[in-house]
């Protein structure tokens, strides 16, 4: 969070103070530090640097167009889940030939939009998607590339929900079956088997993981490479962690690139990543301000104008975020701090010790730059808060706070 710190007892994003923020845009409101953006990218390329890896940003952690356009202009590509997440990539300036497409469940359309627009790769979850992939790519006379996304059934030691290259998880093709789906991808007339592809989930605060699913992979990938000229990706996703509360101690990019480079030179593929978190989420705060103190029998809430809509990891994955005082104070109470909907699950912190607040003080919700605004919803009919872009003593807000009427664009009341 070096870049939201304290200074004269007030906290700042790069130069700007983050109460003169909330004076100008309102709140709730998330604000992105675009120098904290280029410093993550930058420190991970470097660690990275001696197999020059494609760094696929993923657009699911953070849709924001400012925030993928600066990545954009850093050289990054992206990793999308979505005709939608393609869409906004495309838009915000990422190359395609700098675009993998994941997710189980990709439609025709979808497929056919990025076959159109002929990205890097399909990371493909399953058989059937990869003929569904070739009877696409047959109808529009193109050819598509895959990566076969590999489950080597590793433990990544996170939340059930954010776990996804164990066993029971439904992504992608067990390492037992790879062999078969990749020859039969290689036979297809409209598909170039290029490589593999793997994540095993999010946040990893430890590399054992990754070497271990590495090991497991790398004479499959040596065999596919010797057999198939096509073949020459292997792409490992993301999940780098961060730091949430002070006490965690995530590895760094040094030590992930000791950990993961001798097994990644030993196989001679070009790398691919794909991080979201590690870039984006010590880059965001979210920003609210306390409506409430109220008191009950068993303890103190601080209701505030944030709530589940805004930020939905708390009550999602039992997420940890930090709790910082606009205004520095060393005062703090025991209690939650809930938003305003009818939910008991409405909770940015719960049963911890917080900063003391009044009516009227603004909080800021840290780590709040991945899996934040994008997981963001109108629940409660609450319009989506606004995001601002900071950069030094610069600062533009990059998404409107949505109105009333947005609330309701699209919707009809039929005539009968
Ligand atoms: C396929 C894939 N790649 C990359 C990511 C990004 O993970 P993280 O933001 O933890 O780096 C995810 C997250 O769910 C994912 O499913």
């Amino acid at each position: 969070m070096d870049s939201f710190q304290y200074r004269n007892g007030q906290l700042f994003a790069e130069d700007v103070s983050v109460a003169d923020l909330a004076e100008e845009y309102g709140t709730p409101l998330y604000v992105y530090s675009r120098t904290h953006l280029i410093e993550q990218y930058n420190t991970l390329v470097a660690a990275m640097a001696d197999v020059e890896p494609v760094v696929c940003f993923s657009v699911k952690s953070n849709t924001c167009a400012a925030v993928i356009n600066t990545l954009a202009g850093l050289g990054s590509g992206a990793d999308v889940v979505s005709g939608g997440e393609l869409f906004r990539a495309l838009r915000a300036g990422i190359p395609a030939s700098k675009i993998a497409f994941a997710g189980v469940g990709k439609t025709r359309d979808e497929i056919r939009y990025a076959l159109e627009e002929d990205i890097l790769f399909f990371t493909v979850e399953s058989e059937p998607e990869v003929e569904r992939i070739n009877e696409c790519a047959v109808e529009l006379g193109l050819k598509g590339r895959i990566a076969v996304r590999v489950n080597p059934d590793v433990d990544p030691k996170t939340h059930k929900y954010t776990s996804t290259g164990k066993k029971e998880n439904k992504f992608g093709v067990d390492l037992s079956r790879a062999r078969a789906a990749c020859e039969r991808a290689a036979a297809l007339p409209a598909v170039d088997m290029v490589g593999i592809h793997m994540h095993l989930g999010s946040p990893l605060m430890d590399v054992s993981p990754y070497v271990e699913a590495l090991e497991k992979v790398k004479d499959f990938c040596l065999e596919m490479k010797a057999k198939h000229a096509t073949f020459r990706y292997i792409d490992i996703g993301g999940g780098l962690g961060i730091k949430y509360r002070e006490s965690d101690e995530p590895f760094t990019p040094a030590q992930f690139a000791d950990a993961v480079l001798p097994h990644l030179k030993e196989m001679g593929l070009q790398v691919v990543m794909e991080p979201g978190r590690f870039i984006a989420g010590n880059s965001g705060i979210l920003v609210t301000r306390v409506q409430y103190v109220k008191d009950n029998a068993f303890k103190r809430f601080l209701i505030v104008d944030a709530a589940m809509n805004d930020l939905l990891r708390p009550p999602l994955y039992e997420a940890y975020h930090e709790i910082l005082p606009v205004t520095e104070t060393s005062e703090t109470f025991f209690g939650d701090v809930v938003g305003p909907i009818c939910e008991s699950g409405d909770f940015m912190a719960r049963d911890r010790d917080l900063p003391t607040a009044s009516e009227g003080d603004l909080l800021a919700v840290c780590s709040a730059g991945a899996y934040a605004f994008a997981m963001s919803s109108n629940y409660n009919s609450r319009p989506r808060a606004a995001e601002v872009m900071v950069s030094g003593d610069r600062h533009q807000a990059v998404r409107e706070r949505e109105s009333r009427d947005d609330l309701v664009r699209g919707e009809n009341i039929p005539e009968w």
